[in-house]
């Protein structure tokens, strides 16, 4: 069923686990995610950006599939809109029954950032729902890795207190939209994080960051793990797979099938990870 995304966020963190947040293009992402979380028995966080949203011109569409998908599923399921940075896009989040957003100010001045998030906040939290931002800004969002930037702890402790954000996104090495997982997370500096911000802390760009590190990641404090490009790469493989096995092959079926298929299992093999209980 649909569920709150604090709910779920609020049980992963109290069990040790981690929360696997994964990014909705199209309908079948959608299908894939909410199967892979059956097949693993877990609750999931489907969550759509706002350049997705972009992609489609308009948040409803696809906004209300993933609402549909959810409250037919058989785990807890929550749906999330992931980067915006528009208080509009926001506004019909609220009115569509979204659980949550992230609010994305990151690329502002600390003043700032606080300031906007701060606004959002209040009003999210009027409707009930669900407020994540960013602190430290993520790199990779405009194509360029930067994995240099870094999230203060007495900062993000004092930003949390100034904006009253229910979850923050930190920067602990890793960058949005890696085709290889290679990043190397700042371990350290997320048990600090974790000692210090009295919210749960969520991982982008995780797509970056190998199995074993994602499970270490969770270990030491982080709770929401937002992976997006790498599932999009185990689906379009499969894609290309079905199409390149047959050059006649029309039906649109024939090769989303393969992809959606693919990128389910892949869904329920990250979330075996993100739980310490069954990777050990
Ligand atoms: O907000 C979404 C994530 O941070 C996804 O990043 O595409 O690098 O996995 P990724
Ligand atoms: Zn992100």
């Amino acid at each position: 069923p649909l569920t709150g995304t604090g709910d779920v966020v609020a049980k992963a963190l109290s069990a040790g686990r981690g929360v696997g947040a994964f990014n909705v293009i199209q309908l079948e992402h959608a299908q894939a995610i909410v199967a892979g979380a059956e097949a693993a028995g877990t609750p999931v966080v489907l969550q759509l950006s706002e350049n997705a949203v972009r992609y489609h011109g308009s948040l409803a569409p696809i906004g209300g599939a993933m609402l549909a998908v959810a409250e037919a599923a058989e785990v807890p399921v929550a749906v999330h809109l992931d980067h915006a940075t528009s208080v509009e896009l926001v506004e019909q989040a609220v009115e569509l029954g979204f659980g949550s957003v992230m609010f994305d100010a990151s690329v502002l001045d600390y003043e700032r950032n606080v300031r906007t998030t701060a606004e959002v906040v209040v009003r999210c939290h009027d409707a009930g729902l669900w407020v994540e931002a960013e602190l430290g800004e993520v790199g990779g969002k405009d194509g360029v890795h930067a994995p240099g930037a870094r999230t203060d702890p007495a900062e993000a402790a004092a930003f949390v207190a100034a904006t009253g954000v229910d979850a923050l996104a930190v920067a602990v090495g890793s960058s949005h939209a890696m085709l290889t997982r290679d990043a190397a997370l700042d371990f350290g500096l997320i048990a600090a994080l974790r000692a210090t911000v009295p919210v749960p802390l969520v991982l982008h760009g995780s797509s970056g960051v190998a199995d074993e590190h994602l499970a270490e990641a969770v270990r030491h404090g982080m709770t929401k793990i937002n992976i997006a490009t790498h599932l999009n790469q185990v689906f379009s493989t499969a894609v290309r797979a079905a199409l390149a096995a047959d050059p006649r092959l029309v039906d649109t079926r024939r090769y989303l099938g393969p992809g959606r298929a693919a990128m389910a299992a892949e869904v329920t093999r990250l979330l075996a990870v993100l739980d310490p209980a069954v990777v050990g």
